[in-house]
């Protein structure tokens, strides 16, 4: 039962619950009409202390096209939040206007305080460099969609692996299926996190670590690339000097496998040329389009409308 849970952290929803999300996201996006006004008279408030395109617009995207409502603020700046008011105090007066929150912020962990004051269900939509479970949610099921399943899944990761928070969520979701393999490609100074690195030794799970995409691109399966997150780095010089690390090109696409998907969480900036689109391999915009429905499927599970 998902109604009235928050989203948090990929692993807040076991491996079935998130088969029964995919079904009915699949049933959604294949034109399925049964859920069109299920949310009507519910409200979905999305508070963003962080730019976002993607997440909040196809957040409440899938709200409206559920026949539901939305509030919210998209700038911390025209928020109580520039008055100096606490993140608990805003969440605990707007989860009793709406009955389900979607959050993003700077800062890592503030997602789950919100949890513990809001009377309504959070959903984590990015805190800091930590977790970003929607995302996630629209990897996975991407990928599946694709490939059928994770069995024996070999996962590239390239670019800013120390502070993209959708590469932690997606390798400690990744790591639950059976025969996954991981491959991290980023210079020194941007690699995993210990504690991602530690999670793997400890369940015994394939990684290698380099900083060339070229030797590894032959292997993978799935590529995950990255932007390098300028808003993360205390030093703009080191920022400069590592934002280009990655550059995929249709050259480099030609030692990977026919059927390697490219995947990226967007937005996009140098990692990836534009001439790559075009090839078939490159799902990253039909990724992002998916994201939509997978929201949908999430928020009527969350609001006990889906029947699951
Ligand atoms: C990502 C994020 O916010 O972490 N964007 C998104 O939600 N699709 C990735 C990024 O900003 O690089």
């Amino acid at each position: 039962m998902l109604k009235g849970r928050s989203l948090i952290e990929p692993e807040d929803f076991s491996e079935d619950e998130l088969e029964v999300i995919f079904k009915l996201a699949a049933e959604i996006e294949e034109g399925a009409s049964f859920l069109r006004e299920s949310c009507r008279g519910k409200l979905l408030a999305s508070l963003f202390f962080e730019p976002s395109t993607r997440t909040r617009l196809s957040f409440e995207a899938a709200m409206l096209r559920l026949g539901g409502g939305t509030i919210g603020f998209a700038e911390p700046g025209s928020s109580s939040a520039a008055k100096g008011e606490s993140m608990a105090d805003t969440v605990r007066v707007v989860s009793s206007y709406a009955d389900v929150i979607v959050m993003r912020s700077p800062k890592e962990g503030a997602a789950l305080l919100a949890s513990r004051y809001s009377q309504s269900p959070v959903i984590n939509a990015g805190d800091g460099g930590h977790h970003h479970p929607t995302q996630t949610l629209t990897d996975l099921g991407t990928i599946k969609k694709i490939r059928g399943g994770f069995e024996g899944l070999t996962a590239g990761f390239c670019g800013d692996l120390k502070f993209g928070r959708t590469v932690h969520s997606l390798t400690k979701a990744l790591t639950r299926y059976t025969g996954v393999r991981f491959v991290f490609i980023s210079p020194g100074e941007l690699s995993v996190p210990n504690y991602l690195r530690d999670m793997l030794n400890k369940k015994n799970i394939e990684y290698m670590e380099t900083d060339r995409l070229e030797k590894v691109i032959g292997e993978l399966d799935m590529l995950y690339m990255t932007r390098v997150q300028r808003e993360r780095f205390l030093n703009e010089e080191e920022y400069l000097r590592l934002k280009d690390s990655y550059i995929l090109t249709l050259e480099k696409l030609k030692l990977a496998k026919k059927e390697m998907m490219v995947l990226h969480p967007l937005p996009r900036l140098n990692e990836i040329d534009i001439e790559v689109d075009e090839d078939p391999r490159a799902v990253y915009f039909k990724q992002a389009a998916y994201g939509m429905f997978v929201r949908m499927a999430l928020l009527a599970s969350i609001l006990g409308v889906s029947g699951n």
